[in-house]
């Protein structure tokens, strides 16, 4: 059981909002940030809003050694009346449920933790940005504090959201990006963690990621684990092809992360009547479209990045260059909708958007 009743304690030491053009994603942090407790024996308890600070753990916490954990990001801004927006939160949440199932952690109730959530960007209104392109980054998430080196799930956790004023995530904004097609590592495997918004699937990816960087590529593409056959995702967000007017994205399987902007666009494009169908999709059949010039545009999408085109793609000895480099038109749509309806832009007939 949570205990519902937040304690606040105020930061008597604020720190000076980041200034001027440069902000890169998840560097800098507000005031506060939200904690609570698990045990077995007390369940969820003591929620509360405490200044930002390190934290303490003992050495044996079991997320320093077999990375028990999950975390979920999700975006808050300004609308034109000066009130905070959030983008379907309750997704987000059920998703952490989700990975807490994966993960072996007890679930959280999600009604209250948007409700503690809410109290937070109430108190940190002054840190969202309200500058285009911006946005306030939440990061909730949780970690395994028991102090045990037993292979198995931890006895106590620690749930947490802090939260981060954030510009575009790629410095190169919703600029056409470069993508290597990954044909050694796996992201996730049939069975594993894959839909799970757990760290190893990450840091996983490291490795990858730094093959593409030393060949001047900004992100990897992730084919499925077992045959290295089909697409999965690309770097840390779904991705969606238009090929011949049509919008193919992956299909959900067990390694593929449910993302909330990936069901955002699917609805929207269901919604204008545009041809969307998720189904596997391999690099054969990809090339295959390239060449035949029926590849028009293709997008990674995800919470930090929203859309993100892809205009270069290297698969083996082949590079396709994708709409010439150019962020195609039904990526563009796609991003000023999305963006439009978060900041509240644009009318949220989805019932999307949340005021708090
Ligand atoms: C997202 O954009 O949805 C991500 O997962 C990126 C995040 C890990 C920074």
């Amino acid at each position: 059981m949570i205990e519902a009743k937040l304690d606040i304690v105020e930061n008597q030491n604020k720190k000076p909002k980041p200034e001027g053009d440069d902000l890169p994603f998840g560097q800098v942090f507000t005031d506060h940030m939200f904690t609570m407790e698990y045990t077995r024996e007390k369940g969820w308890f003591q929620p509360q809003i405490v200044p930002y600070e390190p934290i303490t753990l003992d050495p044996a916490a079991m997320i320093f050694h077999y990375g028990q954990s999950v975390f979920e990001g999700l975006k808050a801004y300004l609308n034109s009346e000066g009130d905070i927006q959030l983008f379907r939160p309750e997704e987000n949440l059920k998703r952490m449920n989700r990975s807490n199932g994966r993960m072996s952690i007890p679930p959280i109730s999600e009604e209250l933790v948007i409700n503690y959530l809410k109290q937070l960007l109430l108190l940190e209104k002054e840190w969202i940005p309200n500058e285009e392109g911006r946005s306030l980054y939440i990061r909730p998430f949780v970690i395994a504090t028991e102090a045990n080196l037993a292979v198995a799930p931890s006895q106590s956790y620690k749930f947490m959201i802090i939260l981060s004023p954030v510009g575009s995530y790629y410095p190169e904004g919703i600029h056409p990006v470069s993508i290597q097609v990954e044909e050694h590592f796996t992201r996730a495997v049939r069975g594993g963690t894959g839909t799970a918004k757990t760290g190893g699937n990450y840091c996983g990816g490291y490795k990858a990621q730094e093959k593409a960087a030393d060949r001047g590529h900004a992100q990897v593409m992730w084919l499925d684990g077992v045959h290295k056959k089909y697409i999965e995702e690309v770097g840390s967000m779904n991705v969606f092809f238009k090929i011949n007017g049509q919008i193919i994205t992956p299909e959900l399987n067990d390694s593929i992360l449910e993302g909330v902007t990936r069901k955002s666009i699917i609805e929207l494009l269901k919604h204008w009547n545009i041809d969307v169908i998720e189904r596997k999709i391999s690099m054969e059949e990809l090339l295959q479209a390239y060449e035949d010039g029926q590849l028009e545009e293709a997008f990674g999408a995800g919470t930090a990045a929203v859309v993100s085109p892809i205009g270069e793609l290297s698969w083996q000895d082949e590079t396709m260059i994708i709409n010439g480099r150019q962020t195609g038109d039904l990526t563009k749509f796609l991003y000023n909708t999305i963006t439009g309806i978060q900041t509240g832009k644009l009318p949220d007939t989805f019932n999307w958007t949340e005021t708090v």
